[in-house]
């Protein structure tokens, strides 16, 4: 059994008093939660600082939404993963598909990012999925295969627990319809050959997690699937309770 991951990526939402308040409950509702499980928060850039320090000794972990590949220098407007640490930052989530579908974000980008926050020692969480229109002409495997093999192949690895796949089906991204758990566990399980082709053994570590409109009524029939090794949660993630109880669901 794999330790569990649920994270809740806030967007671009959340002003610092909101941010403030839906820590703190999230905090208190999430913190008897003894399972094998990690939980993690993804505000903006902005309020980092304000929920590092919430978050302290308490156990949730924090991520940034995205980071810049180059360590410091003239970059105006980009974050480097030193900086994510120095906040308070032990993931970041990289390749999500409205970075890639809105700003052009491209598989060489995606693994240049990968590369650095590794390298600086961030843990990551990389997502791919497929659109709506590459699903319906069958290519849905085809574009998570590329995704995967782009990111992940060469990578040197001294821990591969510090690489989580989000599956992210682009259609179930804030819509309202998820994948059924049988669709997502066939596409977790090509992904699972994929790392194991590339990685080997070491692959075993790596988890892939599911997004798309995961609620607390669908995270307990997909956190069943035996390739499904947790959830990166938006919309219900900016609702303490809906979020804990995911949690509280995932770590039972
Ligand atoms: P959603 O977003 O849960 O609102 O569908 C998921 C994501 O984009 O990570």
């Amino acid at each position: 059994m794999k330790r569990m991951m649920i994270a809740g990526n806030w967007k671009m939402n959340m002003l610092r008093h909101e941010a403030k308040e839906l820590t703190q409950n999230i905090v208190s509702g999430v913190k008897d939660v003894k399972g094998d499980i990690d939980i993690l928060v993804a505000p903006p850039f902005t309020a980092l600082d304000i929920v590092g320090g919430l978050i302290s000794d308490t156990n949730i972990k924090m991520a940034a939404q995205d980071v810049f590949w180059e360590d410091r220098g003239a970059f105006t407007g980009e974050i480097s993963p030193a900086m994510l640490i120095d906040a308070g930052c032990k993931w970041v989530i990289i390749g999500h598909s409205e970075r890639r579908g809105i700003l052009g974000e491209t598989d060489s980008i995606v693994r240049k990012k990968i590369k650095a926050s590794l390298g600086d020692g961030l843990n990551v969480i990389v997502c791919v999925g497929e659109t709506l229109k590459e699903r319906e002409s069958g290519k849905t495997i085809k574009i998570v295969r590329s995704q995967v093999e782009s990111a992940l192949t060469e990578l040197e690895l001294d821990e591969p627990g510090k690489v989580v796949v989000a599956y992210e089906p682009v259609w179930a991204i804030g819509t309202g319809k998820n994948a059924t758990p049988e669709e997502a566990e066939h596409v977790h399980a090509t992904i699972r050959e994929i790392t194991g082709n590339i990685f080997g053994q070491d692959s075993e570590r790596i988890r892939i997690i599911y997004g798309g409109s995961v609620k607390e009524d669908n995270i307990k029939e997909l956190l069943h699937m035996e390739n499904i090794d947790g959830a990166l949660i938006g919309g219900a993630g900016l609702n303490a309770d809906s979020f804990v109880k995911i949690v509280k669901i995932a770590g039972e």
